[in-house]
Formats: structure tokens, sequence, C-alpha cells
């Protein structure tokens, strides 16, 4: 049984994942790089348990069982003791691999999973970097996590069925998350089937054939989608946009992935979406 769980990169997914974790009784380990964005971490996370508590979704009581069973730490070989370690730090290859690397130094349990949130690079190749690729599965969550009700497993040609089992079974029992498998491709099933559409929406608002309310207004009230493309873009960061599409333009070479100018300009100037307070729109 799964009791010990290590989350790497405590931002919006990192934060989101330990969160549902620790509400559900896994005690949960997360790394950040230094004591600031661990702070900021943990007001993220309790941010959310005060909205969980303020919406009646969850007692008093087990918002504070749930950050008793949450620490941090700045050293990844404080992972040594964990069952599962979950990456979730920003889409850089380099810096997954260079993580998956030290995961495989420091945990001690040759039965740990090793997993990545990755929404786009390929898990064969960070379970390539480690001694134990049988052990390498993707577990991808969705923004927001504690609201969110699936988890992509993502599994390659190196994982064991026995390791893709215990992690889907952690998945459903344990975080309450319905599961879908997909293979290691770009994209998994979700954002390959998404990605195209959000960027279709930035092209329609790039050539000005309507505005981005009226694009968000028609998806929401024409589809009963939740939230309009652009503000979904807003909300995921166009900077992980950009990644996610970059990566998936590679992957299948094909003019429905690629970055459109205005997405690539928006993220060279910093306009990022929420997180910057500014993207399609304006958030204060
Ligand atoms: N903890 C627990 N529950 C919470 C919560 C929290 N922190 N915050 C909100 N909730 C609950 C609310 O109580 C409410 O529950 P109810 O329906 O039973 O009343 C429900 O969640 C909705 O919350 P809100 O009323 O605050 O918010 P909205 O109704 O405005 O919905 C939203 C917000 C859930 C973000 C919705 O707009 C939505 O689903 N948007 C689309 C999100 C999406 O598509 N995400 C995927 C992005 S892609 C991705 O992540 C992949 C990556 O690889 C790019």
């Amino acid at each position: 049984m799964i009791e010990r769980i290590g989350i790497v990169g405590g931002g919006q997914m990192g934060a989101g994942i330990a969160e549902v974790a620790a509400k559900a009784g896994t005690h949960v380990l997360v790394r950040e790089i230094n004591a600031e964005l661990v702070e900021m971490s943990l007001t993220r996370i309790t941010a959310s348990l005060d909205k969980a508590v303020d919406r009646g979704k969850l007692e008093s009581a087990d918002r504070e069982a749930a950050l008793g069973r949450l620490d941090y730490t700045t050293d990844l070989a404080d992972m040594a003791d964990r069952q599962l370690v979950i990456e979730a730090v920003t889409e850089d290859e380099g810096l997954k691999t260079e993580i998956f690397r030290a995961l495989d130094e420091a945990i001690e349990d040759p039965d740990a999973i090793l997993a990545s949130n990755t929404s786009s690079i390929p898990i064969t190749r960070l379970a390539a970097v480690t001694s134990r690729p049988e052990h390498v599965v993707g577990m991808h969550f969705f923004n927001p996590v504690p609201v969110m009700a699936l988890m992509e497993l993502v599994t390659t040609v190196r994982s064991d069925p026995a390791v893709e089992a215990r992690a889907e079974a952690y998945a459903t029992d344990v975080l309450g998350k319905t599961v879908i498998r997909a293979k290691d491709r770009g994209g998994f099933v979700v954002n390959m089937l998404l990605v195209p559409y959000l960027l279709g929406a930035v092209r329609m608002y790039e050539a000005g054939i309507a505005t981005a309310e009226d694009i968000d207004t028609g998806m929401k009230l024409g589809a009963n989608h939740p939230m309009g493309p652009l503000t979904l873009c807003d909300f995921i960061g166009l900077d992980t946009m950009k990644l996610v599409a970059d990566v998936l333009f590679d992957e299948y070479k094909e003019p429905l992935y690629a970055s459109p100018p205005l997405l690539t300009r928006m993220v060279e100037a910093g306009l990022l979406g929420r997180k910057t307070g500014e993207g399609f729109y304006t958030y204060t």
C-alpha cells in the first residue's frame, strides 16, 4: 500500500497533486528549490484547502489533518523513503531528466514508482535515464487538480504491468480520480485533442474573426464548455500552451499543432495569462 509519496515541484500542478494526496491520507513530501518557493507553494495549498472548507467540501479538522501530512524539503535526497514520487516541474526535458537521474539514485525502495506529470515530454525518455525503466510511468493530472476528476496513466513499452496497476489503483482508490490509459505518444489523449482546439481559437482571434469575449461566449453557451478557449489558455498559462504545442508539432509535424505567431509573441512579451496578470484578458 502506498503511504508515503513525494512530489517534485510545488507549483500549480505539484501543489494540486500534493493537496489531493494529503487530503486522501497519504504523507506527502514536496520538494521545492528554495525557501521562497516553499512558502509560495504552501500558501497555494492552504488557500485551496480554505476554499474547499468555505465551499463545504472539507471539514476544518480534515484541513488541519491534510496540512499535518504535508512536508517540504529543498533536497531531492530526502525522497529516499518514498514509495511513489511524482515529478511536476516545468516542461523542460533537461531539467526533468536531471531529476529522474537524481531520484533513481536517491530512492531506496526497489518497488518504488517514479512518475511524471508531464503533458508533453515522452515518458520513455525519462525512464531511459534511470536504472529502473519498468518502474516509470506518466501520471498526468488536470488543472485544477482538486476539482478535475481525470488522471491519464501513460504507459511505455518498458513499463511493468504490475507497476501500472499499482499507480492506477492509487489514483482511483486513494485519490478518487477516474483513470484513462494512454500510450506514450505526444499529447496522450486529452492534449492531443484539446491543444489543436485551443490553438484554433488563438488563430481565430488573430485573424480578427471575432473578439476574445465572443469566441469564449460562443464555446461556453454553444458547446456547454465550462470555460471559453482563450480563458482556458490564460488559465493553463500561455508559456505552457506554447511548450506543449511545440512538442506536439515536433512529434507529429502537423500544422494543426503549430504555435500561432500571436501565441509566440505573447509568450516572448511575458504575457503568460493569469499567472502574470495579463494574457488574452487582464486579471487583477
Ligand atoms: N477544492 C475542492 N473543491 C473545489 C475547490 C477546491 N480548491 N475549488 C472549487 N471547488 C469545487 C466547487 O465547490 C464547485 O463544486 P460544485 O460544482 O459541487 O459546487 C466546483 O469545484 C467548481 O468550482 P467554482 O464554482 O469555484 O468554479 P467554476 O464553476 O467557475 O469552475 C473550473 C472553475 C473548475 C476551473 C471550471 O471553469 C473548469 O472546469 N474549467 C476548465 C478547466 C480545464 O479544462 N482544465 C484542464 C486544463 S488542461 C490541463 O490541465 C492539461 C495540461 O497538460 C495543459
